[in-house]
This record gives structure tokens, sequence and C-alpha cells, in this order.
């Protein structure tokens, strides 16, 4: 049975996005012509035709090629506030946000554009959106070690606008302990500290996300349901996962949403989150998943409450503006 989606949709946090991945087709189209780039797709729905993903890297491939639209502080302030509009209208009230500055300096569009750009449209986001948010500055784990410590240097002076270091990117042959001494670097800076582990990686990389990088949240962390002990450490330790279930189906780390295990996860006691990731190229934004897994998972009620309620807990907010925002 399919249910309508409620009128109101749930209050929650998202913890799980990568602005860059709320590029919508109109919204490059609109940059490309405004930067006098000319991309490779004859309109809008050729773009879209494009959206037929065969796993993590191919998605990738795409999602890097179409960045060649954001140059400019405006850009990125505009691309914000676009994703926060879009969320607010499904029950978001509090984002902690991705964003990939090597695929930004890699192309001369410096650091300090990005986050100026990006926290722009941020420090208007309580009053025009009522939503708060954070920012979270991703490694890209396909790069070198040096290339992630060289992007902490050049982000220090913008740091205050930096609440987490993440780690993304293609995951396989990348394992989280190739970045230890740049997460320790950020916490010695103050920075918290989450990452991807366990999308298309082994649970060992859950493992050493844990063990070796002292992750405070682990975004995806599918694949822990491999590993019994796992399972054990991460629900003794009350470990958020920030899962993207439309991302799995679209990336096929899962086969369908029916065969998802969120439900699985939920009742061995994992603290699960539910995200959207990269929801301009997954089909659907926050409360679009929500309805997705209650659709095709018959979650209760209850379990979507708990979903909402484990996103302001993992959240980085302290308990007054936790309080606030739910
Ligand atoms: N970058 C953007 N989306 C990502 C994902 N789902 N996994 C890893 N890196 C990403
Ligand atoms: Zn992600």
């Amino acid at each position: 049975m399919s249910h309508s989606s409620p009128a109101r949709p749930l209050p929650k946090a998202e913890l799980h996005l990568h602005i860059e991945g709320t590029l919508e087709p109109a919204l490059a189209f609109a940059l490309a012509e405004r930067n006098g780039i000319t991309l490779p797709y004859a309109d809008e729905d050729a773009l879209r035709r494009a959206y037929d993903f065969e796993d993590l890297q191919s998605f990738l491939d795409l999602y890097y090629a179409l960045m060649a639209v954001l140059r400019t502080e405006d850009d990125f302030a505009e691309l914000a506030d676009a994703y926060l509009a879009r969320a607010a209208a499904q029950g978001v009230r509090h984002a902690e946000i991705f964003f990939d500055p090597q695929a930004h300096t890699a192309r001369g569009v410096p650091v300090g554009t990005v986050i100026e750009g990006l926290a722009r449209a941020l420090d208007e986001a309580e009053e025009r959106h009522g939503i708060s948010t954070r920012l979270i500055l991703c490694f890209l784990r396909d790069e070198s070690a040096e290339s992630a410590l060289a992007t902490l240097e050049a982000a220090r002076p913008y740091l205050h606008r930096v609440t987490a270091v993440g780690l993304d990117s293609a995951e396989v042959g990348h394992p989280p302990s190739k970045f230890r001494e740049v997460y320790e670097k950020a916490h010695e800076l103050g920075l918290r500290k989450v990452a991807h582990a366990g999308e298309e990686g082994p649970p060992s990389y859950v493992w050493e996300a844990l063990d070796v990088l002292g992750v405070e949240r682990v975004d995806h962390g599918l694949r822990c349901v491999e590993d019994p002990e796992l399972v054990d450490r991460l629900v003794r330790d009350r470990m958020p996962l920030t899962l993207c279930p439309l991302s799995n189906v679209r990336l096929r780390a899962v086969d369908t949403l029916e065969k998802h295990p969120l439900p699985d996860m939920l009742r061995r006691g994992l603290m699960a989150t539910v995200n959207s990731d990269d929801p301009a190229y997954f089909g659907g934004y926050a409360d679009d998943n929500f309805t997705a897994v209650r659709d095709a998972l018959r979650l209760g009620e209850e379990e979507l409450r708990t979903l909402a309620r484990n996103s302001f807990l993992a959240a980085f907010l302290d308990d007054e503006e936790e309080r606030r925002a739910r």
C-alpha cells in the first residue's frame, strides 16, 4: 500500500548532503550561460538522461564535470540558497553541508571563493528559510594525503566557518587510514570529524574510520551489516550512520529500495539517519527519502520519528540549539 505524503513533512536534520550534488539541471544551464561555458548536453532533458549510473564512479565522473559551471562567490551562494529553499519545503530544520574544495581549486577556483560564497547563503538561512547550518569540508580520498593536507592549510583563514572535516569520492582502494595525519591536524585545529565509509568499501574501512580517524559519525556505513562485531561496536557507541537510501539505489549499492537494510539496522539498535546525499542526481531531497523508505520498507510512524529524532541527536548542535531546531 502506498501512502500519500503528510501535508507537513516531519521536522528533521540533514547530515549527509553534498552541496555540489544539489546542482539542478536548470541552474547548471543558467550558470553555464552566465560564465560563458558550453555544456556537452543540448538541454536539461539531455543532461537528465545522463543520470543513469552504474556505480559510484560513473556518478562521480558527471558530478565533477558539471561543477565546471561553478566559478564565482555568487554561483556558490546561489547554489546553496537554492538547496536551502528546497530543504525547508521538505521539513529540514538543520543542515550540515559537505563541500569538496579540491574539486574547485583544481579548476582554479580559490577555496576562499567557495567558502565565502557558501557562507553568504548560510548566513541568511535562518531568516530566509528557518534552517540552521554547519559546513563540513571534505577531502577527496582518491587524491593524495599531501593534497588533503595542503587543502586544510589553504582553508586555514576560513576555518571559523567550518565545523568538521569529511572524506568522500571514490572509496575502494582509498582506505581511511590514508588520511590519518590530516584528521589529526584537523582535530588539533578544533574541527569535528566524519568520513564516508562502507558505501562501496568493505567493513574494514568503517573500522578504520572509527579507530584510525576517530570519526563521530559514519557517512553511509551501509556495509557494516556484513560484520556482526562491527554492528555491536556501532550500537554500543551509539555511532550515528548517515544513510542515503535513494542514493544507494541509484548507485547500485542495493538492488532495490525494498531490499535496503534500514529496517534491520533499526531493529539491531543502530543509530540510523536518512539523508539525500546528492539530491539533484538521485531523484529526491530529504523528505522524498523519508517517504520512499516509508513506502518501500513499510516503516511505521514510530520508526520515522526515531529517524527524525536521531538526525537531531547526531547533529553538531548543542542542547539549546537542538531544542530550537526540532
Ligand atoms: N561525493 C558526492 N557524493 C558522494 C557519494 N555518495 N559517495 C562518495 N563521494 C561522494
Ligand atoms: Zn555522500
